[in-house]
């Protein structure tokens, strides 16, 4: 017997162990070693952009090189969140959320709980065959503070996958927080994320995404079926940033 935590298949590196991206969706070389795959050139867009996650998400990635479009109900509300961005000098359009998912290779989810299971029905045309990042938290409030909401499907992102059956359904971006995401003064985000889903390829993406922004660290963290502990996570996390005045976040150790 071992420990009985089983190791995670190697991840695909280059020849000598180097990284060698390739397409989106990494390729082999010679030997059939799997490269990396290269988000670099990836559309991304963002449901529900508008919000301080989606903002600051669309303002890390689109620092990072990304093509960003932010999603909104309504389009002059997407433009509006767009503006001061590429003002910036960043690649960041604004449209509706429609449009976006349309448009963009690869979604972000970035809207509260209650609207997520909607909005995701009325575009699963759209999405379709897409990577969809979802980062979803349904958390609750009460005098005692925050505390996972239940959902039906297990988890958020297990809403989204059942929702979405064509669509390739990934979790991340859940600890992260909007403040420092949005904080001029911060030229780096220091926080691992943690990346779950059931296709290789799509969380491997997706975990290559987050490594473009500076500070951040893509880690597997399993199959959507574990995602419930990490949404309700949060939770546990704001109750740190209440107690420390903080925007706390984590960092896996050992790997
Ligand atoms: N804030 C954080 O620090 C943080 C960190 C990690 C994860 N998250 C997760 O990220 C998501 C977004 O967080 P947030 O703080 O940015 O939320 P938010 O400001 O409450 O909402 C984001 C955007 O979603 C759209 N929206 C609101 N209600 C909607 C509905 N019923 N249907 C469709 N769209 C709706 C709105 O855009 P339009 O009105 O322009 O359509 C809004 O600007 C949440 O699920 C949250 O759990 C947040």
């Amino acid at each position: 017997m071992t420990s009985g935590v089983p190791a995670d298949p190697p991840s695909p590196t280059g020849p000598a162990g180097t990284p060698a991206p390739t397409g989106p969706m990494g390729s082999a070389d010679a030997a059939g070693v799997p490269a990396p795959p290269d988000p670099a050139g990836l559309t991304v867009a963002v449901l529900g952009g508008t919000g301080p996650q989606g903002r600051g998400l669309a303002r890390r990635l689109a620092m990072s090189g990304q093509r960003i479009l932010i999603g909104s109900r309504v389009s002059e509300r997407a433009e509006a969140a767009a503006a001061p961005l590429r003002g910036a000098g960043l690649d960041v359009s604004g449209m509706d959320n429609a449009r976006a998912a349309d448009t963009a290779d690869l979604v972000i989810v970035a809207v509260p709980y209650e609207g997520h299971r909607d909005l995701l029905v009325a575009l699963a045309g759209a999405l379709a065959g897409k990577v969809v990042v979802d980062c979803v938290n349904p958390i609750g409030f009460d005098k005692q503070g925050a505390f996972p909401l239940p959902v039906a499907a297990g988890s958020a992102a297990q809403e989204a996958a059942s929702v979405l059956p064509t669509s390739r359904v990934v979790a991340a971006f859940h600890h992260v927080s909007a403040v420092l995401l949005e904080d001029p003064g911060l030229d780096r985000v220091d926080i691992d994320i943690l990346v779950l889903g059931d296709d290789r390829e799509a969380t491997d993406l997706v975990q290559a995404l987050a490594g473009r922004i500076a500070g951040m660290r893509g880690i597997y963290a399993g199959r959507l079926r574990n995602a419930a502990q990490v949404e309700a996570l949060t939770a546990n996390l704001i109750s740190i940033n209440r107690r420390h005045k903080a925007h706390a976040g984590l960092r896996v150790t050992g790997v």
